[in-house]
């Protein structure tokens, strides 16, 4: 991985070979698809677009689902649903933690409307299937268990676990595909990198989690200072970012032997915390177009 901290741009080329061959039998499937449901996650939702999907994907529905809203700042949750709108894409804020399932199935019900009425209108009956696709970590997984209505769907919670594509039978109508996390193979903004790191979607090894620790304090610093300094009891935020870790350390009796701060230590704490959403709620990037 080529990492200059200077510009914004960088070059990961970890594109493992299980990630490949899963593309390759997603596209043998690609006929019996009517609806794609990418899923996104609310915190970083243009971060986490796959670029691939769109030429894989064209000619079918699409809904955006931002999920992980829960965690995601509000207001810029509702702007990126506005935005998406603007563009003609539907999209639909979700939390598989705190499902809204009506929600969601209505968003599908919606589209699945304009597939099935010219079926239904000659008494026939249609079963539309969706594909659950994004990249790992986002929660695709888990939406599924929240509209099959039980945990029989297996969860895997490690970017690059494989598992296989197979139809789920939802409600009389639906029925979903499940598909294991797709990256691309080139990822070339700095920014993008940072944030689906953050997201878990790329193993730790890629970044190193001492810059993805002081990038979550810098960014807290600067738009939510209350958030990090209520999470670490912090009376006040010092000037540098490793001054603040420090503190965190101190904070949560994060001392090694001879009162060295354990760095490594705070810095996967703060990850694992912000993964989590403990951190608080709030959002790793604006709207924008570029
Ligand atoms: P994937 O299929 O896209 O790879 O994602 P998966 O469903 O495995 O979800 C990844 C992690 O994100 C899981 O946590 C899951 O519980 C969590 N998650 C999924 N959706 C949401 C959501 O809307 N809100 C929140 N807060 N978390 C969500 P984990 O720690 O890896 O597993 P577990 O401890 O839940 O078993």
């Amino acid at each position: 991985m080529a990492y200059d901290s200077s510009s914004n741009k960088m070059n990961i080329n970890w594109y493992p070979g299980h990630m490949t061959k899963a593309k390759r039998d997603l596209s043998k499937h690609l006929n019996m698809i009517d609806i794609v449901l990418e899923v996104i996650d609310a915190r970083a939702p243009l971060s986490s677009v796959n670029p691939d999907f769109s030429p894989m994907f064209q000619g079918k529905k699409l809904i955006m689902v931002l999920n992980k809203a829960d965690m995601a700042d509000p207001a810029v949750t509702a702007r990126f649903i506005e935005y998406f709108k603007n563009k003609g894409i539907t999209a639909v804020s979700y939390s598989a933690k705190q499902p809204d399932r009506k929600k969601l199935m209505d968003c599908i019900g919606k589209v699945a409307e304009g597939i099935r009425e010219r079926y239904v209108s000659r008494g026939m009956s249609y079963t539309v299937r969706a594909l659950v696709c994004g990249i790992p970590n986002v929660g695709k997984s888990a939406i599924i268990n929240t509209l099959y209505g039980s945990k029989k769907v297996t969860v895997a919670n490690r970017p690059g676990v494989t598992r296989d594509l197979r139809w789920i039978r939802i409600g009389d109508y639906l029925e979903l595909m499940d598909s294991p996390g797709l990256l691309w193979p080139k990822i070339t903004n700095r920014q993008t990198g940072i944030n689906i790191a953050l997201l878990g979607s790329i193993n730790e090894q890629i970044l190193p989690e001492d810059d993805l620790a002081l990038y979550i304090i810098d960014l807290l610093k600067k738009d939510h200072p209350g958030l990090l300094m209520e999470r670490y009891r912090l009376s006040s935020l010092k000037e540098t970012n490793v001054e603040i870790l420090e503190d965190i350390c101190s904070s949560r009796g994060m001392i090694i032997r001879g009162g060295e701060f354990d760095y490594e230590r705070a810095e996967s704490m703060l990850l694992e915390e912000f993964r989590n959403g403990k951190i608080g709620r709030f959002s790793l990037e604006e709207p924008h177009d570029d």
